[in-house]
C-alpha cells in the first residue's frame, strides 16, 4: 500500500538553484562548501512546515495540494533557508552616535567604556523607557532584520541589568516575539557589565545574580541562555565560570561573549562548561580553539564588530575551520558600534575578511547559526519537517550575496507565510 500524498498549502517553484543546507549536523570542515543544492528544484509546505523539497518535476507525484494553494513562482532564482543571525543586542533604547563619531576620530571602544560611554550609558536610556516603548523598539528591529532575510534571531537583554529591569527587557523580547514571523531565542545577559549603581558592590551583584536573578528568570522561563560578557575590565574568567555556572544549574543554556578585546581563556572556559557557544573570539589562542573543537563548542563570529570597531583584525576563522570548529555567522547588532543587522553583510566580511568562500560563509549564516542556538532541528536548512523559512533571492548567482549595498533578498517566506 501507498502512503497518501502529503498535502501542501503553499509551494515555492522553479528555483533556479536551491542550496538545501541538508545533511549531518553539525557541519565541519570541507562540508561547510557543501550546500546539498538541487537544480530546477521546488518546496512544499502546509502550516509552516516544509513537506517536500526535490526537483520541481516531482513535485505533481509526490504532494497533494489544498484547494487555495499559494504557488510562489521563483523564476529560476537561487532559494536558500532563512539567514539565523546568532548573537544581537537589539533590546536597547537610545543611540551612542556620539562614541560612533569619537571611534571614527581615533578612540577606542575600550577607552570609550572605561571614560563612562559604552554599555553604562545604553543602561541609563534603557531603564528610561516602559516596558511597551521597548516591546515596540524589539519588534522594529526585528521587522528590519526580517526584511533582510533574517528568519531566526538570538537576543540578549544585557542593558537594564538589575533584576526588575532585566525581567522587563526579556518581557518585551518576549512579548515582540510573540506576534512576530522570526524565530526569537532569549538570552539572559546580566552579566554585560557592573551597573554604575553597584561599582562600590561588585561582588554583592554577581551573588546576587548567582543566587537571585538568574533562578528566577529560569524559573519564569523568561530566557533560553545565558551569557556574559567575559572581558578585561568586565567580568573575569572566574567570575563568568561562577556565573555560567549557576545559569547551567537553573536549567539554562550557555554562550559566552569570548576573547574579543583580549584573550582571557574564554574559549577553554566555553568548552569545559559545556557551552552551546563562544562569540566574537578575535584573539582566541590556539589552546582555545583545541578546546572548542574537542567539546563541540560553536564559534559564533561577528565580522561586523571587527569592522566598525575598527579592530583591525578578525576572528581566525580559517584556522577554526581547519581544527573541526562549527562556525556561525551573527550581526552583532548595538548601539555602541553594531550598525549592521544584515546577514548579508556578515557573510561578505566573513569572506573579504576572515578567507571564507561564499558556500561556507552561507553555511555558517544558515545552519551554522541554527547550531549556535540549538535549534539545528527546528532552522537552517530546507529539509522535510523544519520550519518553512526560505529567501528567493534576485537571481541564480549566490555572489550577489556579497555585493554589497542592494538587498539580495526578493522575497522572505517565514514560517510557511510570504513576509517581506
Ligand atoms: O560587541 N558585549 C559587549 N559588547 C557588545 C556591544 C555592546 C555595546 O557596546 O552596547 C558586543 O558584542
Ligand atoms: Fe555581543
Amino acid at each position: 500500500m501507498s502512503q497518501p500524498l502529503p498535502e501542501a498549502d503553499t509551494l515555492v517553484r522553479h528555483a533556479g538553484l536551491l542550496a538545501t543546507l541538508r545533511g549531518p549536523r553539525p557541519r565541519l570542515g570541507a562540508a561547510l562548501r557543501d550546500l546539498g543544492a538541487i537544480r530546477d528544484a521546488a518546496v512544499a509546505m502546509r502550516a509552516g512546515r516544509i513537506v517536500f523539497v526535490g526537483p520541481d518535476a516531482d513535485l505533481g507525484a509526490s504532494v497533494r495540494t489544498t484547494a487555495n494553494v499559494i504557488e510562489i513562482d521563483a523564476g529560476g532564482a537561487a532559494v536558500i533557508p532563512g539567514f539565523v543571525d546568532a548573537h544581537t543586542h537589539l533590546a536597547y533604547a537610545g543611540d551612542r552616535d556620539d562614541e560612533i563619531r569619537a571611534r571614527l576620530a581615533g578612540a577606542s571602544y575600550e577607552e570609550i567604556a572605561s571614560q563612562g560611554g559604552g554599555i553604562v550609558r545604553t543602561v541609563t536610556a534603557t531603564r528610561a523607557v516602559s516596558r511597551e516603548d521597548l516591546t515596540l523598539l524589539v519588534r522594529g528591529r526585528l521587522d528590519r532584520a526580517l526584511g533582510l532575510g533574517t528568519t531566526s534571531v538570538e537576543v540578549k537583554s544585557g542593558y537594564g541589568l538589575s533584576l526588575a529591569a532585566e525581567k522587563a527587557s526579556l518581557e518585551a523580547i518576549t512579548a515582540a516575539a510573540a506576534s512576530h514571523p522570526a524565530r526569537v531565542v532569549r538570552t539572559y545577559l546580566g552579566a554585560h557589565e557592573i551597573p554604575l549603581d553597584r561599582r562600590a558592590d561588585r561582588e554583592g551583584y554577581i551573588a546576587e545574580m548567582v543566587t537571585v536573578a538568574i533562578p528566577e528568570i529560569a524559573r519564569l522561563r523568561l530566557a533560553e541562555f545565558a551569557d556574559v560578557f567575559c572581558e578585561r575590565g568586565v567580568f573575569t574568567a572566574e567570575e563568568s565560570r561562577r556565573i555560567l555556572g549557576a545559569a547551567a544549574a537553573a536549567g539554562l543554556a550557555l554562550r559566552i561573549h569570548a576573547d574579543e578585546f583580549s584573550d582571557q581563556g574564554g574559549a577553554a572556559l566555553a568548552a569545559e562548561l559545556g557551552a552551546r557557544s563562544a562569540d566574537h573570539l578575535i584573539q582566541v589562542s590556539d589552546e582555545g580553539i583545541a578546546a572548542m573543537a574537542r567539546a563541540g563548542v560553536v564559534a559564533t563570529l561577528m565580522p561586523a564588530a571587527s569592522f566598525f570597531l575598527k579592530l583591525g583584525r578578525f576572528a581566525p576563522a580559517r584556522k577554526m575551520i581547519d581544527a573541526g570548529v562549527s562556525i556561525a555567522l551573527g550581526s552583532d547588532t548595538n548601539p555602541g558600534g553594531g550598525l549592521s543587522a544584515s546577514i548579508p553583510f556578515a557573510m561578505t566580511l566573513a569572506c573579504f575578511g576572515m578567507g571564507l568562500s561564499v558556500e561556507e560563509a552561507l553555511s555558517a549564516a544558515t545552519i551554522g547559526g541554527a547550531m549556535s542556538l540549538g535549534l539545528e532541528n527546528e532552522v537552517g536548512s530546507i529539509e522535510v519537517g523544519k520550519r518553512a523559512d526560505l529567501l528567493i533571492l534576485r537571481s541564480d548567482r549566490l555572489l550577489d550575496l556579497v555585493r554589497v549595498g542592494e538587498n539580495p533578498v526578493a522575497r522572505v517566506l517565514a514560517n510557511g507565510r510570504l513576509a517581506a
